[in-house]
């Protein structure tokens, strides 16, 4: 049987008794893969192949306002303080997740939606935008919707949403159910307070693939993703395994490995898939002949240009003298 995701949505709001408010606002974190999600055992229900493991950005994310509105004939949408057009992809997902709750709860809504980074510049902002939407969404209608049954909503939307719903390091455990009621995100306990993380935006341009079909076509054409599960289930045992024991070495270099791993598939699909610039190839240049100088530095990547630093507090003023322009980020602060 092929369940939609309103088949999913009606199931986990059936029980909810609905007491709805006026307006909500809520805010998800944008976070950052450490082992990636990358393939899809169902696209309808964004059902992953393998775990994944991230680090959310504290502070860095999607502040999204729902105002019901009980006249309207539509749902109005905003991004940063602009009228989004009714016919672009955007308006068109989030009036999409919306429609999941509207059997529960109908009417119109406008949705004020403001993001810390660039959006479709690789920072994921699609996971922070979607796990407020469902966060408001839950507030907005008194749904009382637990951390899990919001990590399933927001999964809906995007896959990497699911991990946006908490703090810190989370864990996506990819569930074995067709209708995916075992696959959201957890948090894990452990803190790390000397992390730190640097945003190098090397170019803020949309892409031209999206990590939706960039992945997809990964799994159709590339013989090489048949290694990448057993890639993914050693590097989440080694990033739990270094989180524990805060061994900074093990996390970062199984991130950076991780990431290089993932786009190793992508090349090797067809089309060839290949998200770098030449700013991105400098970028890890300059991380590796830093570690040469014995500076602990790592890099990971998404579906973007962008290169992201992962190092510890004791290292930030070698990594700002090699890349002023990084923007630092305390995951525990
Ligand atoms: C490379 O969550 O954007 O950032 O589920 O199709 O919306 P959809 O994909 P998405 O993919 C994110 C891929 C990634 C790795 C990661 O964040 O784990």
């Amino acid at each position: 049987m092929n369940l939609t995701q309103n088949d999913v949505a009606a199931q986990l709001l059936a029980e909810c008794m609905p007491d709805p408010v006026a307006t909500f606002e809520a805010f998800a974190p944008v976070n950052i893969a450490l082992c990636k999600y990358w393939g899809k055992r169902n696209a309808t229900l964004n059902l992953p192949v393998n775990d994944s493991l991230s680090v959310a950005l504290a502070g860095k994310g999607s502040t999204t306002r729902l105002t019901r509105l009980p006249n309207a004939g539509g749902d109005e949408v905003f991004l940063n303080g602009t009228a989004v057009d009714a016919g672009s992809r955007f308006h068109k997902k989030v009036v999409a997740h919306i429609d999941l709750f509207r059997a529960t709860v109908p009417g119109f809504l406008r949705v004020e939606t403001r993001n810390d980074v660039a959006t479709g510049a690789g920072l994921a902002s699609s996971a922070s935008g979607f796990a407020a939407l469902t966060r408001a969404l839950s507030g907005l209608y008194g749904l009382q919707l637990d951390d899990e049954q919001l990590s399933i909503l927001a999964r809906l939307g995007s896959g990497s949403a699911c991990r946006s719903i908490y703090n810190g390091f989370v864990r996506w455990h990819k569930g074995v159910r067709g209708d995916g009621m075992d696959s959201f995100a957890r948090p894990l306990p452990e803190s790390w307070p000397e992390l730190r993380l640097g945003l190098l935006t090397l170019t803020g341009e949309a892409k031209k693939t999206g990590s939706r079909e960039g992945m997809q076509r990964t799994v159709d054409s590339a013989i090489l993703y048949g290694s990448w599960p057993e890639q993914a289930r050693r590097d989440i045992a080694r990033l739990e395994h270094a989180i524990v024991q805060r061994d900074f070495t093990l996390l970062g270099s199984t991130a950076e490995q991780n990431a290089m791993a993932m786009h190793a598939t992508m090349l090797a699909s067809w089309p060839p898939l290949l998200y770098w610039q030449p700013e991105s190839v400098q970028a890890l240049q300059k991380v590796w002949q830093l570690r040469e100088d014995g500076v602990q530095v790592y890099a990971t990547m998404d579906a973007g240009p962008n290169v992201k630093l992962l190092f510890e507090r004791a290292s930030a003023g070698d990594v700002y003298a090699a890349f002023p322009e990084l923007e630092l980020i305390i995951p525990f602060e």
